[in-house]
Protein backbone atom coordinates (compact mmCIF):
# COMPACT_ATOMS: atom_id res chain seq x y z
CA UNK A 1 0.00 0.00 0.00
CA UNK A 2 1.27 3.16 -1.18
CA UNK A 3 -1.53 5.82 -1.19
CA UNK A 4 -5.08 5.53 0.30
CA UNK A 5 -6.93 6.78 -2.40
CA UNK A 6 -10.29 4.96 -1.93
CA UNK A 7 -10.78 1.33 -0.44
CA UNK A 8 -11.55 0.19 -3.72
CA UNK A 9 -7.59 0.04 -4.34
CA UNK A 10 -6.67 -1.77 -1.38
CA UNK A 11 -7.22 -5.71 -0.61
CA UNK A 12 -9.13 -7.28 2.03
CA UNK A 13 -5.68 -8.24 3.71
CA UNK A 14 -4.57 -4.37 3.87
CA UNK A 15 -7.88 -3.55 5.12
CA UNK A 16 -8.21 -6.09 7.91
CA UNK A 17 -4.83 -5.16 8.91
CA UNK A 18 -6.00 -1.54 9.17
CA UNK A 19 -8.84 -2.45 11.41
CA UNK A 20 -6.34 -4.84 14.04
CA UNK A 21 -3.42 -2.01 13.65
CA UNK A 22 -6.53 0.98 14.27
CA UNK A 23 -7.12 -1.59 17.25
CA UNK A 24 -4.24 -1.99 18.80
CA UNK A 25 -3.29 1.65 18.80
CA UNK A 26 -6.44 2.58 20.25
CA UNK A 27 -5.76 0.21 23.29
CA UNK A 28 -2.35 1.31 23.25
CA UNK A 29 -3.11 5.13 23.48
CA UNK A 30 -5.79 4.74 26.41
CA UNK A 31 -3.27 2.85 28.28
CA UNK A 32 -0.62 5.47 28.92
CA UNK A 33 -0.39 7.05 25.00
CA UNK A 34 1.50 5.59 21.76
CA UNK A 35 5.22 4.99 21.03
CA UNK A 36 6.55 7.40 19.02
CA UNK A 37 6.48 5.50 15.27
CA UNK A 38 6.62 8.73 13.06
CA UNK A 39 8.83 10.86 14.96
CA UNK A 40 10.39 13.80 13.13
CA UNK A 41 8.11 13.40 10.58
CA UNK A 42 5.28 15.70 9.14
CA UNK A 43 2.50 15.27 7.27
CA UNK A 44 1.28 18.18 5.03
CA UNK A 45 -3.14 18.62 5.12
CA UNK A 46 -4.39 20.24 1.83
CA UNK A 47 -7.85 21.71 2.04
CA UNK A 48 -9.82 22.77 -0.38
CA UNK A 49 -12.95 22.50 1.31
CA UNK A 50 -13.92 23.00 5.40
CA UNK A 51 -13.20 20.03 7.85
CA UNK A 52 -13.33 19.49 12.08
CA UNK A 53 -12.82 15.91 12.07
CA UNK A 54 -10.68 15.08 9.26
CA UNK A 55 -8.22 18.27 10.18
CA UNK A 56 -8.17 17.58 13.80
CA UNK A 57 -8.10 13.94 14.08
CA UNK A 58 -5.21 14.07 11.55
CA UNK A 59 -2.95 16.99 14.00
CA UNK A 60 -4.06 14.69 16.90
CA UNK A 61 -3.16 11.52 15.37
CA UNK A 62 0.41 13.01 13.88
CA UNK A 63 1.14 14.29 17.68
CA UNK A 64 -0.03 11.04 19.30
CA UNK A 65 2.70 9.03 17.28
CA UNK A 66 5.66 11.79 17.49
CA UNK A 67 5.17 13.69 14.45
CA UNK A 68 3.65 17.10 13.20
CA UNK A 69 1.29 18.12 11.03
CA UNK A 70 1.42 21.34 8.87
CA UNK A 71 -2.75 22.79 8.00
CA UNK A 72 -2.88 24.34 4.24
CA UNK A 73 -5.99 26.10 4.03
CA UNK A 74 -8.04 26.32 0.30
CA UNK A 75 -6.79 29.71 -0.38
CA UNK A 76 -3.12 29.04 0.76
CA UNK A 77 -1.21 27.10 -1.84
CA UNK A 78 -4.06 27.25 -5.00
CA UNK A 79 -3.67 23.72 -5.56
CA UNK A 80 -3.81 23.89 -9.44
CA UNK A 81 -4.70 27.36 -9.84
CA UNK A 82 -2.27 29.24 -8.62
CA UNK A 83 0.53 26.14 -9.75
CA UNK A 84 -0.14 22.93 -11.20
CA UNK A 85 -1.14 20.22 -8.98
CA UNK A 86 1.99 17.81 -10.44
CA UNK A 87 4.25 20.92 -9.12
CA UNK A 88 2.49 21.56 -5.80
CA UNK A 89 3.22 17.63 -5.25
CA UNK A 90 6.32 17.51 -6.03
CA UNK A 91 7.67 20.57 -3.99
CA UNK A 92 5.36 19.46 -0.68
CA UNK A 93 7.34 15.69 -1.72
CA UNK A 94 10.97 18.10 -0.45
CA UNK A 95 9.85 19.05 2.59
CA UNK A 96 7.24 16.81 4.25
CA UNK A 97 6.88 12.82 4.68
CA UNK A 98 3.02 12.71 3.68
CA UNK A 99 0.26 14.47 2.47
CA UNK A 100 -3.07 14.40 3.43
CA UNK A 101 -5.60 16.10 0.83
CA UNK A 102 -9.27 16.91 0.75
CA UNK A 103 -10.44 18.06 -2.31
CA UNK A 104 -13.21 18.72 -4.80
CA UNK A 105 -12.28 16.14 -8.21
CA UNK A 106 -11.16 13.25 -7.15
CA UNK A 107 -8.72 13.39 -9.98
CA UNK A 108 -6.95 16.09 -7.93
CA UNK A 109 -5.85 13.44 -5.08
CA UNK A 110 -4.82 11.02 -7.83
CA UNK A 111 -2.71 13.59 -9.71
CA UNK A 112 -1.11 14.63 -6.19
CA UNK A 113 -0.43 10.92 -5.89
CA UNK A 114 1.09 10.30 -9.47
CA UNK A 115 3.67 13.03 -8.54
CA UNK A 116 4.20 12.79 -5.41
CA UNK A 117 7.38 10.94 -4.01
CA UNK A 118 5.79 10.41 -0.48
CA UNK A 119 2.34 8.83 0.32
CA UNK A 120 -1.18 10.70 -0.52
CA UNK A 121 -4.00 10.17 1.65
CA UNK A 122 -7.26 10.87 0.20
CA UNK A 123 -9.32 13.01 2.59
CA UNK A 124 -12.54 12.94 1.01
CA UNK A 125 -13.04 14.06 -2.58
CA UNK A 126 -16.23 13.64 -4.57
CA UNK A 127 -16.23 10.53 -5.42
CA UNK A 128 -14.99 8.49 -1.90
CA UNK A 129 -14.49 9.12 1.66
CA UNK A 130 -12.13 6.31 2.64
CA UNK A 131 -10.92 7.40 5.94
CA UNK A 132 -14.40 8.03 7.10
CA UNK A 133 -15.46 4.33 5.84
CA UNK A 134 -12.17 2.75 7.67
CA UNK A 135 -13.52 4.41 10.89
CA UNK A 136 -17.28 3.55 10.48
CA UNK A 137 -15.58 -0.36 9.99
CA UNK A 138 -13.80 -0.42 12.96
CA UNK A 139 -17.18 1.08 14.38
CA UNK A 140 -19.09 -1.77 13.61
CA UNK A 141 -16.63 -4.14 14.55
CA UNK A 142 -16.62 -2.77 17.82
CA UNK A 143 -20.21 -2.50 18.39
CA UNK A 144 -21.68 -5.77 16.44
CA UNK A 145 -18.35 -7.63 17.25
CA UNK A 146 -17.71 -8.96 13.89
CA UNK A 147 -18.21 -7.48 10.24
CA UNK A 148 -18.81 -10.47 8.29
CA UNK A 149 -22.67 -11.07 7.53
CA UNK A 150 -23.74 -8.04 8.90
CA UNK A 151 -25.89 -5.94 7.03
CA UNK A 152 -26.15 -2.29 6.61
CA UNK A 153 -28.32 -0.10 4.82
CA UNK A 154 -27.92 3.26 3.99
CA UNK A 155 -30.16 5.82 3.44
CA UNK A 156 -30.55 9.19 1.21
CA UNK A 157 -27.61 10.59 -1.32
CA UNK A 158 -25.66 7.57 -3.14
CA UNK A 159 -22.07 10.33 -2.78
CA UNK A 160 -18.76 9.63 -1.80
CA UNK A 161 -19.68 8.50 1.88
CA UNK A 162 -22.07 5.87 0.31
CA UNK A 163 -19.21 4.78 -2.23
CA UNK A 164 -16.50 4.34 0.57
CA UNK A 165 -19.01 2.00 3.12
CA UNK A 166 -20.16 0.07 -0.07
CA UNK A 167 -16.50 -0.39 -1.25
CA UNK A 168 -15.76 -1.32 2.50
CA UNK A 169 -18.64 -3.80 3.01
CA UNK A 170 -17.62 -5.95 -0.13
CA UNK A 171 -14.29 -6.59 0.93
CA UNK A 172 -15.48 -7.52 4.35
CA UNK A 173 -17.81 -9.85 3.68
CA UNK A 174 -20.90 -7.41 5.04
CA UNK A 175 -23.96 -6.82 2.63
CA UNK A 176 -25.17 -3.15 1.61
CA UNK A 177 -28.60 -2.02 0.88
CA UNK A 178 -28.79 1.37 -0.30
CA UNK A 179 -32.24 3.46 -0.45
CA UNK A 180 -31.86 6.61 -2.41
CA UNK A 181 -34.69 8.93 -3.97
CA UNK A 182 -34.94 8.85 -8.22
CA UNK A 183 -32.00 10.47 -9.60
CA UNK A 184 -29.74 10.82 -6.46
CA UNK A 185 -28.47 6.67 -6.51
CA UNK A 186 -25.09 5.11 -6.28
CA UNK A 187 -23.09 5.53 -9.50
CA UNK A 188 -23.55 2.98 -11.85
CA UNK A 189 -19.77 2.23 -12.23
CA UNK A 190 -19.66 2.38 -8.27
CA UNK A 191 -22.13 -0.29 -8.08
CA UNK A 192 -20.35 -2.47 -10.46
CA UNK A 193 -16.89 -1.92 -8.95
CA UNK A 194 -18.12 -2.89 -5.63
CA UNK A 195 -19.98 -6.02 -7.07
CA UNK A 196 -16.51 -6.84 -8.47
CA UNK A 197 -14.72 -6.40 -5.12
CA UNK A 198 -17.60 -8.68 -3.05
CA UNK A 199 -16.69 -11.73 -6.01
CA UNK A 200 -19.62 -14.49 -5.97
CA UNK A 201 -21.41 -12.54 -3.34
CA UNK A 202 -25.19 -11.28 -4.29
CA UNK A 203 -24.25 -7.91 -3.45
CA UNK A 204 -25.80 -4.12 -3.55
CA UNK A 205 -29.62 -4.32 -2.72
CA UNK A 206 -30.96 -1.31 -4.31
CA UNK A 207 -34.32 -0.54 -2.83
CA UNK A 208 -36.22 2.06 -3.07
CA UNK A 209 -38.61 2.11 0.02
CA UNK A 210 -36.64 3.34 2.93
CA UNK A 211 -39.01 1.01 5.28
CA UNK A 212 -38.26 -2.21 3.28
CA UNK A 213 -34.87 -0.69 3.03
CA UNK A 214 -33.93 -1.06 6.80
CA UNK A 215 -36.10 -4.13 7.10
CA UNK A 216 -34.44 -6.10 10.07
CA UNK A 217 -31.34 -4.27 9.10
CA UNK A 218 -28.01 -4.21 11.61
CA UNK A 219 -26.71 -0.60 10.72
CA UNK A 220 -28.40 2.34 9.43
CA UNK A 221 -26.10 4.80 7.98
CA UNK A 222 -27.16 8.19 6.90
CA UNK A 223 -25.21 11.24 5.34
CA UNK A 224 -26.28 15.05 4.16
CA UNK A 225 -28.74 15.47 1.15
CA UNK A 226 -26.34 18.42 0.24
CA UNK A 227 -22.66 17.83 -0.12
CA UNK A 228 -19.78 20.51 0.16
CA UNK A 229 -19.34 21.95 -3.32
CA UNK A 230 -23.59 21.14 -4.22
CA UNK A 231 -25.17 24.26 -2.08
CA UNK A 232 -26.65 25.63 -5.32
CA UNK A 233 -28.94 22.43 -5.18
CA UNK A 234 -29.81 22.34 -2.14
CA UNK A 235 -33.41 23.50 -2.52
CA UNK A 236 -34.05 21.11 -5.27
CA UNK A 237 -32.50 18.22 -3.03
CA UNK A 238 -34.31 19.58 0.26
CA UNK A 239 -37.61 18.64 -2.01
CA UNK A 240 -36.82 14.73 -2.84
CA UNK A 241 -34.66 13.76 0.33
CA UNK A 242 -37.41 13.68 3.70
CA UNK A 243 -38.88 10.25 2.64
CA UNK A 244 -35.12 8.75 3.77
CA UNK A 245 -34.80 11.07 6.75
CA UNK A 246 -33.57 8.68 9.70
CA UNK A 247 -36.14 9.01 12.25
CA UNK A 248 -37.90 7.04 15.24
CA UNK A 249 -40.37 5.01 12.83
CA UNK A 250 -37.92 3.72 10.63
CA UNK A 251 -34.89 2.87 13.49
CA UNK A 252 -38.35 0.58 15.22
CA UNK A 253 -38.62 -1.28 11.69
CA UNK A 254 -34.66 -2.07 11.90
CA UNK A 255 -33.24 -5.25 14.19
CA UNK A 256 -33.44 -4.16 17.69
CA UNK A 257 -29.88 -4.17 18.63
CA UNK A 258 -29.04 -1.65 15.06
CA UNK A 259 -26.96 0.76 15.09
CA UNK A 260 -27.21 4.01 13.79
CA UNK A 261 -24.61 6.11 12.14
CA UNK A 262 -24.05 9.40 10.45
CA UNK A 263 -20.13 10.30 9.25
CA UNK A 264 -21.06 14.04 10.47
CA UNK A 265 -21.91 16.77 10.19
CA UNK A 266 -25.12 16.53 10.57
CA UNK A 267 -28.41 18.41 9.73
CA UNK A 268 -30.76 17.72 12.67
CA UNK A 269 -34.14 17.77 11.46
CA UNK A 270 -33.30 17.03 7.71
CA UNK A 271 -31.82 13.73 7.40
CA UNK A 272 -31.29 12.54 10.95
CA UNK A 273 -33.98 13.57 13.59
CA UNK A 274 -32.47 14.81 17.18
CA UNK A 275 -34.29 12.21 18.91
CA UNK A 276 -32.09 9.30 16.57
CA UNK A 277 -28.92 11.04 16.47
CA UNK A 278 -29.08 11.63 20.61
CA UNK A 279 -31.14 7.96 21.13
CA UNK A 280 -29.88 4.81 22.14
CA UNK A 281 -29.18 3.07 19.15
CA UNK A 282 -26.75 6.45 17.98
CA UNK A 283 -23.05 6.07 17.54
CA UNK A 284 -22.29 8.65 15.98
CA UNK A 285 -19.83 10.38 18.54
CA UNK A 286 -17.58 6.70 18.70
CA UNK A 287 -17.51 7.33 14.55
CA UNK A 288 -16.22 10.85 14.92
CA UNK A 289 -13.63 9.43 17.75
CA UNK A 290 -12.66 6.15 15.33
CA UNK A 291 -11.21 8.88 12.73
CA UNK A 292 -8.50 9.25 14.85
CA UNK A 293 -7.71 5.66 15.66
CA UNK A 294 -8.21 4.47 12.12
CA UNK A 295 -6.44 7.11 10.72
CA UNK A 296 -3.32 6.17 13.37
CA UNK A 297 -2.79 2.94 11.48
CA UNK A 298 -3.22 4.23 8.22
CA UNK A 299 -0.26 7.02 8.84
CA UNK A 300 1.57 4.47 10.24
CA UNK A 301 1.53 1.82 7.43
CA UNK A 302 2.34 4.50 5.18
CA UNK A 303 4.61 6.71 7.13
CA UNK A 304 6.83 4.89 9.50
N1 LIG B 1 -16.86 13.36 8.65
C1 LIG B 1 -15.98 14.30 8.25
O1 LIG B 1 -15.15 14.09 7.37
O2 LIG B 1 -16.08 15.49 8.91
P1 LIG B 1 -15.32 16.84 8.53
O3 LIG B 1 -15.90 17.31 7.22
O4 LIG B 1 -15.62 17.79 9.66
O5 LIG B 1 -13.86 16.56 8.39
N1 LIG C 1 -20.90 13.80 1.81
C1 LIG C 1 -20.39 14.86 2.65
C2 LIG C 1 -19.50 14.29 3.71
C3 LIG C 1 -18.93 15.28 4.68
C4 LIG C 1 -17.98 14.68 5.65
C5 LIG C 1 -19.67 15.88 1.81
O1 LIG C 1 -18.96 15.48 0.86
O2 LIG C 1 -19.83 17.08 2.05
Amino acid sequence: MKHFLSLADISRTDLVDLLELAMQLKDEWRSGGNAPLLRGKVLAMVFQKPSLRTRVSFDMAMRHLGGDALYLSPNEIGLGQRESIADVSRVLSRYVQGIMARVFAHDDVVELARHATVPVINGLSDFSHPCQGLADLLTIREHLGRTEGVRLTYLGDGNNVATSLAFGCALLGMDFTIASPPGYALPEAVVARARGLAGDREFVDLIPDPHAAVRGTHVIYTDTWTSMGQEEEAERRAKVFPPYQVNASLVRVADPKVIVMHCLPAHRGQEITDEVADGPRSVLFDQAENRLHAQKAILARLMA
